[in-house]
C-alpha cells in the first residue's frame, strides 16, 4: 500500500480507507487482533486482511455495509486531522495541472499545514521528482514529517522548518531547480523575492500563489512583477456537486383531498371545543383538547407528511431531479499564477549562427 503505487489486495501493516458514509472516513494501519469501533458496530481487522481493496464489509447489525479503500491523496483529504485551513481536491487538481506538474517535476510548496496538497503533489511527482516543502511552526512541521513517514512519502520529499518569509528556501548542498512554485502562505509577498535562487533557470517556471482575499492579491500581483514572474492571472475554483436523487410525485387530485380532509378535522375540532364550552362552561374552553388516540390518525395523507419516509419508499410515487449538494468542503480563495522565463543569453556566436543560417535560407 502507498499513495504512489497501488496493489489489490489488503495486508497487516496495510494504510486502508474505512469508508464509512461519504462524510465520515477512516484511516487505519490494519493490525492482527485490532478492532475498528464505529457507529454501526466493531470490525475485527483481521477480518480485512486478504481481502481485496474496495471490498465491502457487512455492518454487524446487517444493516448495511462499509468499505474498505485503497488510500489516494483524495480520501486523505477528506479524512485528515485538520490543523489548519488545507487545500481541497478542486483547487489542487487543478492547480497540478495549470503549473504542468507531472512525473519527475521538482516542486516547492510553503507552508506545509496539514499536508492534504503535499500528498497531492507527491502522488503527482513521483517516482522520480521531488518536493521541497517547508513549514515555521514546529510543531506542526515535526506532526508533517511523522505522517510522510507514516505514508512511506519520504522519499518523494524533503520537509523543512523554516520560516520562508525571513530565510528563504535554500537548503545547503541541495540543488532545489524548481519548475513549480506553490505558495499557501498568509503573506506570499515576502516569500517571492528569495525565489530566484531556487528556481530553475533552465526552463521556465510556474507559480501559483493562494490567498482568500484580494488585499492579498494585489501585494502578491506587485511582488511577482517586480521579481520577474510575468503573465500574470488570478482565478477562482468554484466547484458544485451534483447528486441525483428522488422527490415526490404529488398529484393534484390527492392535493385536494388532503385540503378537504384538514378542513373537515378543523371543523370536527371547532365542534368538540363547543360542546366542552357546554359541558363544563365558556371559562374551560380554552385548555379542553380533543384527545388523541393511541394509534395517532393523522387523517388523509398521501404524501406522508410527520411521517419518517425513506427516499425512494415504493408505498410512494416518485420521480428523479438532479440537485446540487448544498455545503461543499472546499476553502476557496484566489490563486494568482505567473510564470518566470529565463533570460536569453544572446552572445556573439549565436549572433553569427542566427546569420549564417538566415542567409542559407535567403538562398534556397
Ligand atoms: C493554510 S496552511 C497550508 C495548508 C496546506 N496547503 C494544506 O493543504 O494542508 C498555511 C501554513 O503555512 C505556515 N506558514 C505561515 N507562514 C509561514 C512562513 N513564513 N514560512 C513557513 N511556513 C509558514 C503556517 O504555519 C501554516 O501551517
Amino acid at each position: 500500500m502507498s499513495f504512489t503505487s497501488f496493489k489489490t489486495k489488503i495486508e497487516e501493516g496495510d494504510f486502508v480507507m474505512a469508508y464509512l458514509s461519504r462524510t465520515h472516513i477512516k484511516p487505519i494501519i490494519v493490525k492482527k487482533g485490532e478492532k475498528l469501533n464505529t457507529r454501526f458496530g466493531t470490525f475485527p481487522h483481521d477480518s480485512m486482511i486478504g481481502l481485496p481493496y474496495g471490498s465491502q464489509l457487512m455492518t454487524p447489525k446487517g444493516r448495511g455495509f462499509i468499505y474498505l479503500l485503497h488510500p489516494t491523496p483524495e480520501l486523505w483529504t477528506m479524512s485528515l486531522p485538520h490543523r489548519t485551513q488545507i487545500v481541497y481536491t478542486p483547487d489542487s487538481s487543478y492547480i497540478v495541472q495549470r503549473m504542468g506538474v507531472i512525473p519527475g517535476s521538482r516542486v516547492i510548496e510553503a507552508g506545509t499545514g496539514s499536508g492534504s496538497f503535499t500528498h497531492a503533489f507527491v502522488r503527482t511527482i513521483a517516482p522520480t521528482g521531488k518536493l521541497f516543502t517547508y513549514e515555521f511552526h514546529k510543531e506542526r512541521y515535526e506532526q508533517a514529517v511523522s505522517e510522510f513517514k507514516e505514508h512511506k512519502l519520504q522519499e518523494y520529499l524533503i520537509c523543512t522548518n523554516r520560516d520562508v518569509c525571513a530565510d528563504g528556501f535554500d537548503i545547503d548542498g541541495t540543488k532545489i531547480d524548481a519548475e513549480a512554485v506553490f505558495l499557501d502562505l498568509p503573506s506570499p509577498w515576502e516569500a517571492i523575492p528569495h525565489l530566484k535562487s531556487v528556481i530553475t533557470h533552465e526552463t521556465e517556471a510556474r507559480i501559483c500563489c493562494f490567498s482568500p482575499c484580494v488585499e492579498q492579491v494585489l501585494k502578491t500581483v506587485t511582488a511577482l512583477q517586480e521579481n520577474g514572474w510575468t503573465k500574470i492571472e488570478m482565478t477562482e475554483v468554484s466547484s458544485l456537486l451534483w447528486e441525483s436523487r428522488k422527490v415526490m410525485i404529488r398529484e393534484l387530485d390527492d392535493a385536494i383531498k388532503r385540503l378537504k380532509d384538514v378542513k373537515k378535522r378543523q371543523l370536527e375540532g371547532i365542534e368538540y371545543m363547543k360542546q366542552m364550552a357546554v359541558k363544563y362552561g365558556s371559562n374551560k374552553q380554552a385548555k379542553v383538547h380533543k384527545p388523541r388516540s393511541k394509534n395517532r390518525d393523522r387523517g388523509f395523507n398521501p404524501f406522508g407528511k410527520g411521517f419518517h419516509i425513506i427516499e425512494g419508499d415504493e408505498n410512494y410515487k416518485w420521480f428523479d431531479v438532479s440537485k446540487e449538494q448544498k455545503e461543499i468542503k472546499t476553502h476557496t480563495s484566489y490563486l494568482t499564477f505567473a510564470i518566470h522565463v529565463p533570460q536569453l543569453v544572446v552572445n556573439d556566436e549565436n549572433i553569427e549562427k542566427q546569420e549564417t543560417d538566415t542567409e542559407k535560407a535567403d538562398k534556397l
